[in-house]
């Protein structure tokens, strides 16, 4: 990380340059959305693949106007700022990007209104976050914030103090992760990715108004689960269908695909990765390095840029 290069105040600078004020009102309130981005490296064409960036921005977009953020920049002048700073990092390994967007005036004033906005971006190498061959999860006795809390469709950097308690306290108690219910006892999501069920060869995932992020991960789940004439269903699950579940997993960025083998110490199903996950999982970490053809627009090349990128 010595030579790590950031996007900070308009400009690609060292990392360890790009420093905010103690007074800054997002470090002070939590007054900033962010974004994770995962780019993939693929050894036999010498190219790092960005995974869609175009629509982990647009959400970004949406997120900084529910916190009266201004964005500066547009989509696309996002993703070429993204690639210039991975290109500028000299990656040849899979990295994770953090966009932010903050209020970041120096100031003592619990609002968001007339605070002038901040926008910085880094990356790091990252490999898998959570083991790919089965991970044991608990139901967190967090809730996960609702909608009428802080909105839970954004990415709000104050927000993660509830992922932070989850999964901190899953991983205290031997889990790998943790589930959270939302506020009316229904099943929500994990601390920092989406949630599937499979039952009866039909895979079901909670709805966009269960207090979850709306992730970029879930929505490529729907698309190839649709590629391998999987039937998808949204709606809410209940606790005792995790119990159930002929097969679970956890979606996002991060996690990529993972397969989860025990709830609350029970076995999902035979306590393997099942089927249809295996499935899924195997087309997803092929998309996301720019293997499967029919999905090659929603990765974005950093060295040998198209047109379109
Ligand atoms: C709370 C939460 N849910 C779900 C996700 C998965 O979203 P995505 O697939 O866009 O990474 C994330 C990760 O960003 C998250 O932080």
């Amino acid at each position: 990380m010595a030579d790590a290069v950031a996007f900070f105040d308009g400009r690609l600078m060292p990392l360890k340059e790009a420093n905010i004020n103690i007074a800054t009102h997002a470090f002070n309130y939590g007054t900033g959305v962010f974004e994770g981005i995962r780019a993939y490296w693929n050894e036999e064409q010498e190219e790092l693949y960005i995974v869609q960036p175009g629509t982990h921005f647009r959400r970004m977009q949406r997120s900084a106007r529910l916190l009266q953020i201004d964005l500066p920049y547009s989509e696309e002048r996002l993703v070429r700022i993204t690639q210039d700073l991975l290109r500028a990092n000299g990656f040849q390994e899979d990295v994770y990007i953090r966009p932010l967007a903050y209020k970041a005036d120096a100031v003592i004033k619990v609002g968001l209104s007339g605070i002038s906005s901040g926008f910085a971006m880094f990356a790091v190498p990252m490999g898998d976050y959570v083991s790919m061959t089965g991970i044991h999860v608990a139901v967190s006795s967090w809730r996960r914030i609702s909608d009428n809390m802080i909105p839970s469709r954004a990415k709000v950097v104050g927000a993660y103090v509830n992922a932070a308690l989850s999964s901190d306290q899953a991983r205290l108690d031997g889990y790998d992760e943790a589930i959270m219910l939302a506020d009316d006892g229904h099943v929500s999501e994990a601390s920092s990715s989406n949630l599937f069920m499979v039952r009866n060869e039909t895979l079901i995932t909670p709805p966009v108004t269960a207090d979850i992020l709306e992730g970029v991960t879930r929505q490529l789940v729907f698309e190839l689960a649709d590629d391998l004439k999987i039937a998808c269903e949204v709606r809410n699950i209940d606790r005792t269908e995790l119990y159930s579940a002929d097969e679970l997993f956890l979606c996002g960025t991060g996690v990529q695909l993972a397969s989860i083998v025990t709830v609350d110490r029970r076995p999902v199903n035979h306590g393997h990765p099942g089927p249809i996950t295996q499935a899924l999982q195997k087309q997803y970490l092929a998309l996301v390095r720019g293997q499967l053809p029919a999905h090659r627009h929603q990765v974005t090349p950093v060295y040998r840029p198209r047109n379109d990128a």
